[in-house]
């Protein structure tokens, strides 16, 4: 692998940090990837050293939420090779948020190329292959200007950090690691509002619902539909998973955000193993009927729920193998340890 110029590694190849044992913290690498839009036009800033954004008081983002971000990861492969997994569908998820929240898109080609940019700069942070850990990317929009009504920014910053992550939830995946999670009476996301999108202010609408349900005791809070509070949403930052008989099941509902791993679970389930996959309403109560419950994302991978809790009743799920069998598809198609038939690796040249 042809390294640029700046690092003196000598034989290694990665920083010096205990990769094994990260958790999901914001650990500053040495350069951040930055555009702007200004003038109906947008302009690569190409690579900056600085953690800290300087940006007027009156930004919408400071004020209105008129603010997206992204997560994904990339991973290092056993021959050194580095991986961006699906960075298309993250770019094409931004620009649905970016309609929505009345600013320009960015240019597929722009998201590219400061995801690529900006993992060669930081290349010897992406975690050894076989660590567990990988380099997580948040790429962030944010619109600013001088202002003070409501009304969408004429000016945006794309920005995108890195860094070295372990698991979102303490202990990661696998048969001794089951986690508990509370049905949350509250909601993140509107019925016909912002839960597609990934915006900040879905975010900081789970913060108090989150808490709750971890001083309760649990990993996180699942959301019921806001309408009705009948059918299963998500988890704060993940999609639900349930096995009922052969069947992988996950819920349809417009107020979710569309998991790019979740997608990745079900064509794995349908294409690879051959498992008959439903995308619908999944009530409550149909929890009953489950044999196995997890949840997907990015950061979360695959997760498997233990038990469920609402007010008055709790559900039990064991692990089941098949949860393995997801896990292992996935992470080596995203580690480049197995074969890609699917074409969701994205190679990254450093
Ligand atoms: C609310 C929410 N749901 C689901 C997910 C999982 O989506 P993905 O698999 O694309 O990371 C995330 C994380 O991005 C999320 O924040």
């Amino acid at each position: 692998m042809k390294k640029p110029q700046y690092y003196f590694l000598g034989e290694r190849n990665t920083a010096d940090l205990d990769f094994s044992n990260l958790g999901f913290d914001y650990i500053a690498c040495p350069y951040r990837f930055e555009a702007v839009f200004q003038h109906g036009l947008w302009r690569s800033r190409g690579l900056v050293e600085d953690n800290t954004m300087h940006i007027p008081e009156g930004s919408q983002c400071l004020h209105y939420g008129q603010q997206l971000f992204e997560g994904m990861k990339v991973f290092r492969g056993g021959d050194d090779t580095i991986y961006a997994f699906r960075p298309r569908d993250n770019s094409r998820r931004l620009n649905e948020g970016a309609r929505y929240i009345r600013g320009p898109e960015v240019p597929e080609e722009l998201f590219i190329r400061g995801i690529e940019e900006v993992v060669a700069a930081n290349h010897p942070y992406v975690p050894p292959h076989g660590s567990g850990a990988s380099l997580y990317l948040r790429p962030f929009y944010v619109g600013i200007g001088d202002n003070v009504g409501v009304k969408p920014a004429t000016d945006y910053v794309f920005r995108i950090f890195v860094a070295p992550v372990g698991p979102y939830y303490k202990g990661g995946f696998g048969p001794d690691q089951g986690k508990s999670f509370m049905v949350s009476r509250y909601d993140r996301a509107a019925p016909s509002g912002t839960g597609h999108i990934k915006a900040g202010g879905n975010y900081a609408a789970s913060f108090h619902p989150g808490s709750e349900a971890k001083s309760a005791g649990f990993v996180d809070a699942i959301y019921l539909d806001p309408a009705e509070h009948k059918f299963i949403e998500e988890v704060g930052a993940a999609n639900f998973l349930a096995f009922k008989g052969d069947a992988l099941l996950t819920p349809d509902s417009p107020s979710i955000l569309r998991s790019i791993t979740r997608q990745s679970l079900l064509e794995i389930a349908a294409e690879i193993f051959k498992w008959p996959t439903e995308e619908r309403k999944i009530s409550v109560d149909e929890l009953d009927d489950f044999s196995a419950a997890a949840c997907c994302g990015t950061a979360a991978v695959i997760t498997w729920i233990e038990s469920i809790v609402d007010a008055d009743r709790k559900w039990e799920f064991p692990f089941d193998e098949r949860w393995q069998k997801l896990y292992d598809v996935l992470v080596g198609i995203q580690t480049g340890a197995k074969d890609d038939p699917f074409g969701w690796r994205y190679e990254i040249s450093v």
